[in-house]
């Protein structure tokens, strides 16, 4: 008779998966870590998978999704099969004044971040009504908090989001699906300015002032800041806890201004 095993691993009959947009770097890719590291089945998705972002495991599965294109978010979901949590995290930045953004950027900006959040959403919906189950998080900005500088355009993409979920969350609670929203401050260490600062198209030269200003501001801030950890701390604590608030600033300086509003 073989002897029994020693120090069995516990094999959790109750694992529970999850659904994240945007993993291929910031806060996608830590909530994706944060959730594995937890015993979570995580379907970390991007629009270029790349599997050597992410640490192997069998609990991990790495699928393409644009949020913007309904083919590949139908693809997605079916894919992915039975999902508890759903976190709508893919977005884009935009720094430049209304008069220098062509109309036509201004759709990019909230295909991703408003359409490609209420797209994929609705994608979820059937299965967690069909369950009487499922929570989905939003993740917007700390920007929605307080008026900025040259962030119009995406302040109102994200601002978009929050009144989006609170409205939403009321419509679904009848089935036992939670819908949440996450505001992380600013978060010097993602993608996130780089690609924002890519899409400038050129500040138009009657704002200069102003754009110098911001950048002024930015270096000269000594302001704690977010970091990835804090977001998916937000992201975790409003998914695995039905008591968590349902409109959660993540970071210090998110904290602050919420606090201030
Ligand atoms: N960093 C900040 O200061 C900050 C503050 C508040 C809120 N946020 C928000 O937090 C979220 C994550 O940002 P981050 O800071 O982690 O920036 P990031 O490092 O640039 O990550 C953004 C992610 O979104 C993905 N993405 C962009 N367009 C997409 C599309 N059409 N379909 C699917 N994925 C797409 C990017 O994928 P690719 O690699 O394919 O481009 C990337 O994985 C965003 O919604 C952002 O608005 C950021």
């Amino acid at each position: 008779m073989s002897p029994e095993p020693t120090n069995p691993v516990p094999i959790n009959t109750n694992m529970k998966t999850i659904l994240i947009t945007g993993c291929s770097s910031g806060f996608g890719l830590e909530i994706a870590k944060h959730f594995l590291d937890r015993n979570w089945k995580v379907v970390a998705t991007m629009r270029t998978p790349d599997p050597e972002v992410l640490p192997a495991s069998e609990n991990l599965r790495i699928l393409p999704l644009d949020v913007t294109d309904a083919a590949s978010i139908a693809a997605a979901i079916r894919e992915a099969g039975p999902i508890d949590a759903l976190v709508n995290n893919a977005g884009i930045g935009l720094l430049n004044a209304l008069e220098g953004t062509p109309i036509g950027k201004i759709r990019e900006i909230f295909e991703t971040n408003t359409f490609g959040t209420m797209a994929v959403t609705q994608a979820v919906l059937p299965q967690f009504r069909e369950r009487r189950a499922g929570v989905i998080v939003n993740v917007t900005s700390s920007v929605t908090l307080k008026p900025l500088l040259l962030l119009s355009i995406y302040t109102a993409s994200k601002a978009a989001v929050n009144a989006f979920t609170e409205s939403l969350a009321l419509e679904l609670a009848p089935f036992n699906i939670r819908a949440a929203l996450v505001l992380p401050g600013q978060a010097p260490d993602t993608r996130f300015a780089d690609n924002a600062r890519a899409l400038m198209l050129g500040i138009p030269e009657a704002y200069d002032d102003l754009a110098q200003k911001v950048f002024t501001g930015w270096a000269e801030s000594t302001d704690p800041k977010t970091r990835s950890r804090d977001v998916a701390e937000a992201v975790w604590s409003v998914v695995t806890d039905p008591a968590a608030p349902s409109f959660l600033p993540a970071g210090p300086d998110a904290v602050a201004w919420a606090a201030a509003r």
